[in-house]
């Protein structure tokens, strides 16, 4: 949120009493509160909070993702993997696994596609239902190395590995989506969850636009507070381009000021760019 857009801190702190309230009437552990109350078990990072949720009542080598989609709902949804950092943090985070070994983000492949690094998505299924998508930026994703036999991940090598978990200390590996212990040895499965935090701040920061179409989650012509609100609302967004002077506002999934991305800017005076604050990269 602009710091000199005072419509806009109105709007969201009236969403944030809304959803603070809402919040209250249910269980606190699954919520932004309850995962950032908890900095040993969660990463936290720009206004979203991630942790793995592992119950140990589950048998081994389930939930499937399918049943993983619901299972942060109502105020959380199967995480997305918003920076390079933020996998390679849950991967190597020592005391965020529990007792799981694998877990499912949102991750998806079509297989129409016949090379194992092509058709990758993010598919998210939102609380109030329907999926929001975004195409994977495959060079943003710290796939496993592969170990001995197996090649460098995604591998296809069951084969039809169409879904991927994050697996501990190694990284991102395709799977096929019955993940099966005859497959793949028995596992302790987790979920990733992802909350965002009902308000939060996008400040202006210098001019410029993404140029390239992977990078954007949307382009619409809107007021600002429309834009971003549409950014805060996405569990994608990163970062936006806003043209004060057409209305042009432009989400995206990787921020300006990412190292591996910050070569890929177009200078631009007629945009501002609006980025998640606390971010890092
Ligand atoms: C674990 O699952 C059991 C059986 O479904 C349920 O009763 C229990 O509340 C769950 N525990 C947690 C911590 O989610
Ligand atoms: C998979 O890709 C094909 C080819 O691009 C496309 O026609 C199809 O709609 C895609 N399926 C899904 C579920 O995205």
């Amino acid at each position: 949120m602009a710091r000199s857009c005072r419509a806009c801190f109105t709007t969201m702190r009236l969403l944030q009493m809304l959803l603070i309230h809402y919040c209250h009437l249910s269980a606190a552990v699954m919520t932004y509160d309850g995962c950032m109350s908890d900095s040993t078990k969660s990463y936290q990072v720009g206004g979203w909070c991630f942790s793995i949720y592992r119950n140990s009542s589950w048998a081994q080598n389930t939930p499937l993702q399918d049943e993983a989609q619901t299972m942060c709902h109502p105020h959380g949804t199967l995480a997305v993997g918003v920076t390079y950092k933020m996998q390679q943090k849950l991967q190597s985070g020592a005391t965020i696994w529990g007792t799981a070994t694998d877990a499912w983000l949102a991750l998806v492949r079509n297989n129409s596609y016949p090379a194992p690094l092509q058709g990758w998505y993010w598919r998210v299924l939102l609380p109030k239902g329907g999926y929001a998508t975004f195409p994977a930026i495959i060079s943003n994703i710290p796939w496993g190395p592969g170990a001995g036999a197996v090649p460098p991940e995604p591998n296809n090598l069951a084969p039809n590995e169409n879904v991927a978990t994050l697996i501990r200390d190694y990284g991102l590996s395709d799977a096929y989506v019955t993940y099966t212990a005859a497959t793949y040895g028995p596992r302790s499965m987790g979920v990733i969850c992802q909350f965002a935090s009902p308000q939060w701040s996008y400040t202006k920061r210098g001019h410029g636009r993404f140029a390239d179409p992977a990078y954007r989650i949307a382009q619409t012509n809107v007021h600002k507070l429309s834009c971003l609100l549409q950014c805060h609302q996405s569990p994608f967004c990163i970062s936006l381009a806003y043209n004060p002077t057409t209305s042009d506002c432009q989400t995206y999934a990787v921020s300006p000021e990412d190292p591996r991305f910050v070569g890929d800017v177009t200078p631009d005076s007629a945009y501002d760019w609006h980025i998640r604050d606390g971010m890092e990269y």
